[in-house]
């Protein structure tokens, strides 16, 4: 067989299998390696089986990197609305669930079928369970060493993900490549994670496990209203995901239980209506009960709202309003949607998405250092990022 191509693409992911469709439409002779046995094994997985596929508000400051402006050209040249009038071409139903989020109202796997399907149709070739052992440069491009022989092309396209979910073929991989061929990497972490707390706080939200509710959730500058879940382990929820691509290890967060609302403005309206009434009562009317015996057991001695102490009061308003807490750590790889950090963006070409000292090497997807936030966003960057390098290669 005849192992030249015009391009190899490593990792059948969202961003490889899209890469691949456009630059084989192009005419350009393309194969797709990847060592998992089936294709888009994240896209199943994703928005809960319904692939939350892009958001319509996609904009270069919904997402993470050490060079925040270097997403928008991908962005803008192949938009939200680009991959709708895709998804509604292959006749794929969706629906908006809030905050712009595109689900599927079936199932994840019509996606990764649409996708294959236009591969086979465009004509690019798809390799899975392949090893690849070994990647080198020849003055005209690239051979890739693999299980299933060795391969060659002018241009190489890295495809392979983050870190996350190693359960499901996750590798470094994509960063060990980069490295060969001396490009930068920006420190990789789990992103889009559950935190986890030391011994105290953690049983107090053991106590709470399942138990979900709507906050505001602030990290430094930046602040996410969404759901907050309780676990055994700590915190998880939109929200909690949201900031934890945000929160570096020894900063705290901050929990607004009452998001909204003028805690002071109810608290002065209801001492005045009802003094009598206990205050454990007043907070059960604003938050679970359960979440409401935790808050009240932070005032120690409240009774009455009428009879409330200033200092009392602030420590009300200070546990419902600005709950500060301090994670330990997250849950890492095993659970977190997202890796932040990866190939730096600075030795990247914006446009095609090239690398700037290596000709024919370029880098597509989460292996980038660009992270979006929860919501459809990190999809949107596979698509976008993917049909920019299909445009060239
Ligand atoms: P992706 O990880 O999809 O693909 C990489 C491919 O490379 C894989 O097929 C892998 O097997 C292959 N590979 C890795 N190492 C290799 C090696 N050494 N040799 C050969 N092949 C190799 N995002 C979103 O926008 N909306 C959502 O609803 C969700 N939901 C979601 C749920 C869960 C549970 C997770 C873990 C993640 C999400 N995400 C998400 C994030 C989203 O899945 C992710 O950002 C994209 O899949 C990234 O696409 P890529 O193509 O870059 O990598």
């Amino acid at each position: 067989m005849n192992q030249h191509y015009d391009a190899i693409i490593l990792g059948a992911g969202a961003a490889g299998m899209f890469c691949a469709i456009e630059a084989a439409r192009r005419g350009r002779r393309v194969v797709v390696l990847d060592h998992a046995k089936a294709p888009g094994e994240k896209i199943r997985i994703s928005g809960g089986g319904r692939c939350n596929f892009t958001n319509l508000h996609v904009a270069p400051d919904r997402f993470l990197s050490a060079n925040p402006r270097f997403a928008a050209s991908a962005l803008s040249r192949y938009t939200a609305a680009d991959f709708v009038a895709r998804v509604n071409k292959a006749g794929i139903a969706w629906h908006e669930k809030t905050l712009g989020q595109l689900f599927c109202d079936g199932s994840a796997r019509n996606i990764v079928a649409m996708l294959v399907r236009d591969m086979a149709q465009a004509g690019a070739e798809l390799r899975l369970g392949v090893q690849v052992a070994d990647v080198a440069a020849t003055g005209a491009g690239f051979t890739i060493t693999t299980s299933d022989g060795v391969l060659s092309a002018a241009h190489l396209v890295v495809a392979t993900g983050g870190k996350s979910i190693p359960k499901m073929g996750a590798t470094g991989f994509g960063y060990q490549i980069a490295s060969q061929f001396g490009l930068p990497l920006v420190e990789t972490r789990p992103g889009l994670v559950p935190l986890t707390f030391a011994d105290g706080s953690v049983e107090q939200m053991a106590n709470l496990a399942g138990l979900s509710v709507p906050a505001r959730v602030g990290c430094g500058k930046v602040a996410f209203e969404e759901g907050l879940l309780f676990t055994h382990r700590g915190l998880s929820g939109p929200s909690i995901l949201q900031i934890s691509s945000y929160w570096r290890e020894g900063t705290e967060i901050v929990l607004d239980l009452v998001p909204g609302r003028d805690l002071g403005a109810l608290l002065g309206r209801a001492r005045a209506d009802m003094p009598r009434q206990a205050m454990h009562t007043w907070v059960a009317g604003l938050l679970p009960e359960r979440l409401a015996r935790m808050v009240a057991a932070q005032v120690p001695g409240a009774g009455a709202l009428g009879q409330l102490t200033r200092g009392q009061m602030a420590q009300l308003q200070e546990q419902l309003v600005h709950w500060r807490l301090r994670p330990v750590g997250t849950e890492g790889y095993r659970t977190a949607e997202v890796t932040l950090g990866g190939v730096d963006t600075r030795a990247l070409d914006a446009r095609r998405m090239e690398a700037r000292a290596v000709k024919g090497l370029f880098f597509i997807g989460e292996v980038v250092d660009v992270t979006g936030w929860l919501g459809g966003y990190n999809f949107q960057w596979a698509w976008s990022s993917g049909w920019a390098a299909g445009q060239v290669i």
